[in-house]
């Protein structure tokens, strides 16, 4: 029953109707003020925040109706006359954000924080979570604010010199303000919303679906089951033709590989009136054997996941094998037999969710032309519109992907998940639809970290050099395979590049289970890879009574060494510029490392420092194809055509930075129209740490050129030949209380060997945030499965992601030592951060406490553990 309400919003009055069980948070949206962002919609992430009465709540488990004859702020009520708020202004000059999507909450949460000190200001941020800052550049946005200091560090907009100034983002003032538009921040008039009935079985072949009475409620406009739709086999992975994945996903299936696998899809006049019809909806099931665990799986356990003979590309569907890889160098049994000592384990990564605070969403339809209009929160919308034209028979040109503000990816955003049954539904109804995930989707039924058992044997010589490495990788690829071979390679590539040993093997498996997909996750692989891999030197330097900075030194690659692992013609990494040796100097500066030093011994704690190192390429080099397009406009002024999608980290700034440096012209003069099928040149789309290194040469490349044509526009069609390597040196020290098994970060700094920050700040965001996601990978994360492999922490509330009071303050030096190859000696940042994390850590409880730990996450109580077995048994 409705109920009427009368309040003011943001000094407006307002009198409106609305059902009891509404929350705040859906009413203020659907009365427009989009500002007031959806996460989680269980009160633990804080991007809902607005003021009742100048008291922050949070809005999306504040019912509606408690808000009658009161006074309600958003985050677009805040400044006033067009002046920003100081705390807005704070944000702004400090760019405490980066995609933006906590922001409008994190702001009305903020500037109700008391004057504190810094300790005590983490731990009053933590009910607001943000995935991408790391923190620290919020923090430092509300100090500012509460001390009235003006950020001197911002250069202008207006500076002739752009390349290494921290030109502020161009979406800033959008982003403070809760003016940026994201994907789900418009409303088309009529419409419909998708929502999908998914399987509570881990393996099952449909017999019959029951939708009746589903179809029977009144609202509800169509129904799609497998019968519905062509049956045609892909990957939801975005990958240039051709893909390199197996070919085995549906639009619906007659079959369910996974609890949370797609069964039938419901389009209906309200997102309620949609849930409600799929919960009509009967399945009759045939149960089928399941298989949850991958070693299981790839040892005659009697299921085959995909037995389907439409599917392909699979490298042994009998064995549940998706994807394998084999390279080998060298004589290993000879090395092994030669070596001094032989240090073997095993290491386990768990599944891991990325965690962007705004869901998969896709909003399509129709235009009078017949142009299908797809607005979605994509890193790959050129890779769209080629799925979408195959799987519903169109030509490209009829179909307009674009992708509107992000807010996150991490790669979890290279698949495509909500584009395809919500164009199915506007194709079918002619009506426009939307499909946005919820949070529990977004936990169960999207995509993990690949979880990962890898074995690593490595024989060395006394005086630490490495002559023998073998390493054999298990990568549970959950349901479907998209990304799985690629992941697993550069899973052992990565780190057994980094090495120069002469001797080494690489054998990966990515297998099919019967859960939620793995798919693509900043790092890609190298991050599992690395943890393996760093926790190892570390365990020989401590055999061999070496230093582990001295180990590493001894053995990393070193300009002009080639990856020598299996062929050359398979690798398409090279060094370019090398500053390793300096970046290991910082760290051990700024850490005061002093070999050989004990662990610090203080009543039940103990202290402890580690180290890693890791690369990774930027880009694909001969894969990655970038266009642009930049003309001239009146007035001196410019514009850039670019597919590339700036999925939260600054990169459309860094483009128009790139391009004004070369045109001799300030970054505001130079205007970006950024991944848009029908309005931007081809771009691979935003992965691979590609966007600076790839899209960056493309726009230097087209500036050059405008410079030297009277022709209005050019266009520059580009692939790296080279994709060069990015290395990172990390340091914690850490203090572990034997007590209880917690591990406290007290110092925590990074340098990395990037070529050239074109904008230091933004660089310097992708690090702060790249770590403190592997802090969240190293203590805290991890997807719990039951024994049918359902998903029983989908919640932020049990999937804990680092919250301020975990992110200890994070030292950054970015190391420049010019590129040949990248745009102005830039390489690719957006990976690499992640990867040092986790085995810093381990390595630093390891000389802590003597403990090492081969598992992740490092919990107390893992921690704990261990600390009992080495103590008392
Ligand atoms: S959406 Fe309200 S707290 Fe997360
Ligand atoms: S900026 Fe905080 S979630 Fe992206």
């Amino acid at each position: 029953m409705l109920e009427e309400l009368q309040f003011t919003v943001n000094h407006q009055s307002c009198s409106v109707t609305c059902h009891p069980g509404t929350s705040l948070l859906s009413l203020l949206r659907q009365l427009g003020w989009f500002g007031v962002h959806r996460v989680c919609e269980t009160g633990d992430c804080g991007a809902c925040t607005v003021w009742v009465n100048d008291t922050p709540v949070h809005s999306c488990i504040y019912p509606a109706m408690r808000i009658a004859n009161e006074s309600v702020t958003t985050i677009e009520g805040l400044s006033s006359d067009g002046e920003l708020a100081p705390i807005q202004q704070a944000f702004l000059q400090a760019q405490g954000f980066q995609c933006g999507f906590c922001t409008p909450g994190m702001i009305m949460s903020a500037a109700k924080i008391p004057e504190l000190l810094q300790e005590e200001l983490r731990f009053t941020l933590k009910g607001n979570l943000c995935r991408c800052t790391g923190y620290q550049a919020i923090q430092e946005s509300i100090v500012n604010s509460q001390q009235s200091i003006v950020n001197s560090q911002q250069s202008s907009v207006n500076s002739h010199h752009s390349v290494g100034e921290n030109i502020p983002k161009q979406d800033g003032v959008a982003i403070v303000t809760g003016k940026a538009s994201y994907t789900g921040d418009i409303s088309p008039p009529g419409l419909l919303h998708l929502k999908v009935v998914r399987s509570p079985h881990p393996h099952a072949r449909i017999r019959k679906i029951h939708t009746e009475t589903a179809k029977a409620i009144p609202g509800v406009v169509a129904i799609f089951t497998h019968e519905d739709v062509p049956r045609i086999a892909y990957t939801t992975a975005g990958h240039a033709e051709p893909v390199p994945d197996p070919l085995d996903h549906y639009l619906l299936d007659n079959k369910v590989r996974f609890v949370g696998d797609r069964v039938a899809a419901v389009v209906a006049e309200s997102p309620a009136i949609a849930e409600q019809a799929c919960q009509l909806i009967t399945v009759d099931y045939e149960i089928l054997p399941h298989v949850i665990d991958p070693i299981q799986a790839m040892n005659d356990c009697g299921v085959v996941i995909h037995d389907e003979l439409e599917s392909s590309q699979i490298y042994d569907r009998d064995r549940n094998i998706a994807g394998h890889i084999f390279q080998e160098t060298g004589n290993l049994a000879q090395a092994f037999a030669e070596a001094d000592l032989i240090v073997k384990n095993t290491y386990y990564l768990p599944a891991v969710q990325h965690v962007h605070l705004e869901p998969h969403i896709t909003i399509s339809w129709l235009e009078p032309d017949g142009t299908l209009v797809v607005r979605s929160s994509t890193q790959v919308p050129f890779h769209c519109q080629t799925l979408l034209a195959k799987l519903f028979n169109l030509p490209k040109e009829k179909i307009r992907v674009y992708k509107a503000q992000l807010g996150g990816g991490f790669g979890n955003k290279q698949e495509i998940l909500s584009e395809d049954l919500c164009v199915l539904a506007t194709l079918r109804t002619g009506k426009p639809v939307q499909w946005e995930f919820s949070r529990k989707e977004e936990f169960t039924a999207t995509n993990s970290r690949h979880a990962m058992t890898i074995h690593l044997k490595s024989g060395v010589k006394k005086d630490g050099l490495l002559i023998a490495q073998d390493m054999t990788i298990i990568a549970n690829t959950g349901a479907y395979g998209n990304h799985g071979q690629t992941v697993v390679f550069l899973s052992g590539y990565i780190p057994l590049g980094l090495y120069r040993c002469p001797n080494k093997r690489l054998q990966a498996f990515a297998v099919y289970t019967n859960t939620m997909p793995a798919g693509a996750f900043r790092g890609y692989g190298a991050t599992q890879g690395t943890f393996a891999m760093e926790s190892q030197i570390d365990e020989i330097a401590k055999q061999l009574n070496i230093d582990p900075i001295e180990m590493r030194l001894k053995n990393v690659i070193q300009p002009g060494d080639i990856i020598n692992l299996g062929k050359s013609e398979d690798h398409f990494n090279l060094i370019g510029s090398y500053a390793v040796s300096e970046c290991w100097e910082k760290v051990k500066q700024l850490l005061g490392y002093l070999p050989g030093t004990p662990a610090k011994v203080e009543g039940s704690r103990r202290c402890g420092v580690g180290f890693a190192i890791s690369m990774q390429g930027s880009g694909l080099s001969k894969i990655h194809l970038a266009k642009v397009k930049l003309s001239r406009l009146p007035n001196n002024k410019y514009e850039l055509r670019t597919g590339s999608v700036d999925v939260g980290t600054g990169s459309d700034t860094t483009l128009r930075q790139i391009a004004a440096e070369i045109l001799g012209v300030t970054v505001a003069d130079i205007n970006i129209i950024s991944g848009d099928t029908q309005q931007t040149p081809f771009d691979a789309g935003s992965y691979a740490s590609a966007t600076v290194y790839i899209s960056g040469q493309a726009v230097k490349l087209a500036a050059e050129k405008l410079l030297t044509t009277n022709e209005n526009s050019v266009e520059i069609s580009y692939t790296a030949d080279e994709s060069t390597l990015t290395f990172a040196v990390q340091g914690v020290e850490v203090e572990i209380d034997i007590e209880t098994g917690k591990t406290q970060i007290l110092k925590c700094v990074q340098a990395i060997d990037l070529g050239k920050a074109i904008n230091p700040r933004i660089c310097h965001g992708q690090v702060t945030g790249g770590i403190a996601m592997g802090i969240g990978y190293a203590l805290m994360e991890k997807l719990l499965f039951d024994k049918q492999g359902t998903i029983i922490n989908p919640k932020l509330r049990d999937y804990r992601i680092p919250t301020a009071a975990d992110i200890p303050s994070i030292e950054v030096i970015l190391v420049e030592q010019s590129d040949p190859y990248g745009p102005f000696g830039a390489k690719g940042v957006g990976e690499i951060t992640t990867n040092c994390t986790a085995p810093a850590i381990a390595n630093a409880i390891a000389h802590a406490t003597g403990c090492r730990l081969y598992q992740l996450p490092m919990t107390p109580e893992r921690v704990f553990q261990e600390l009992k077995i080495k103590h008392f048994t």
